[in-house]
């Protein structure tokens, strides 16, 4: 679409970061009904298949490929999409790691790493996409944990990401009030991804995806976030398995 169709007939747009995988999939799959969704991963392979599997479900997506930690590629992934569409209405910060360890036995590099893919990429991703999000009235939500609110043995690295990225969403949601931009934080417990399944290989448990919450609960609680009347902002949403079968 030209920029200048677009212009005419502004087209929503969701940009998902860690769309190749879990929950940031899920979304992007639901977004995808009426957005046009910029597919965020790592591998081009990856996002190709699900642009793919996404042809023909709404508006049409792209690809943003980049490690969120790199200035320069995600620079490079946002430019051709920022010339294309004026604004941005949904950003989702989906893409994170969740290495375990206790204190004594975590190096630096282990704690620069966490931080870097869980905050500081998710502040300057932010910061990159902010003209535009201002422009469409945009939404910014953050896929944060329980892990957001509690810690405990072995979560120092990871607790401590999500309770400094709910610092930065506590923080963006004040400042931006006044340029018309919502920031929501999702707090999913357990969901049934990769990244569940290695956490219980840490522990040594035995998993079962069937026991958690599935992706697309995470994605509806995004979606209700996005769809909320511009009057009222979904904040902070807390989704915890419910322990019954
Ligand atoms: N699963 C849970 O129980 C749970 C609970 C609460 C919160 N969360 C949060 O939900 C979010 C998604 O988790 P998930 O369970 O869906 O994890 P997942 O299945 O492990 O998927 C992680 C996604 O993040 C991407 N990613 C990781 N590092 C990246 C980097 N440097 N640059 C770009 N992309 C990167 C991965 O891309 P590749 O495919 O290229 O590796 C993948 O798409 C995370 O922020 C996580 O902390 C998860």
């Amino acid at each position: 679409m030209s920029e200048q169709t677009s212009q005419q007939n502004p087209v929503r747009t969701a940009l998902v970061t860690g769309a190749t995988r879990g929950i940031g999939r899920a979304v992007a799959r639901d977004l995808a009904k009426d957005h046009v969704v910029f597919v965020g991963g790592r591998s081009e392979q990856d996002v190709e298949r699900l642009r793919e599997e996404l042809s023909g479900v709404g508006p049409g997506t792209r690809p943003f490929v980049a490690d969120v930690t790199s200035d320069e590629q995600v620079a490079a992934a946002w430019e051709p999409l920022a010339r294309e569409f004026p604004g941005l209405h949904v950003l989702v910060h989906s893409a994170g790691i969740a290495p375990q360890s206790t204190v004594a036995d975590a190096p630096r590099e282990m704690w620069e790493q966490i931080f870097d893919v869980n905050v500081v990429s998710v502040a300057q991703l932010t910061r990159l996409t902010l003209p535009h999000l201002r422009a469409a009235g945009g939404d910014v939500v953050a896929i944060n944990s329980g892990s957001g609110f509690t810690s405990r043995a072995s979560s120092a690295l990871y607790s401590g990401t999500k309770f400094a990225l709910r610092a930065l969403t506590d923080a963006l949601r004040e400042e931006e009030r006044e340029h018309g931009v919502r920031v929501s934080s999702v707090h999913p417990g357990r969901v049934a991804t990769d990244m569940q399944r290695e956490l219980h290989e840490y522990m040594g448990q035995e998993y079962r995806p069937e026991d958690w919450i599935q992706p697309e609960q995470i994605a509806a609680a995004v979606r209700m976030a996005v769809d909320a009347e511009r009057a009222s902002a979904v904040e902070v949403v807390s989704v915890r398995p419910s322990g019954m079968r």
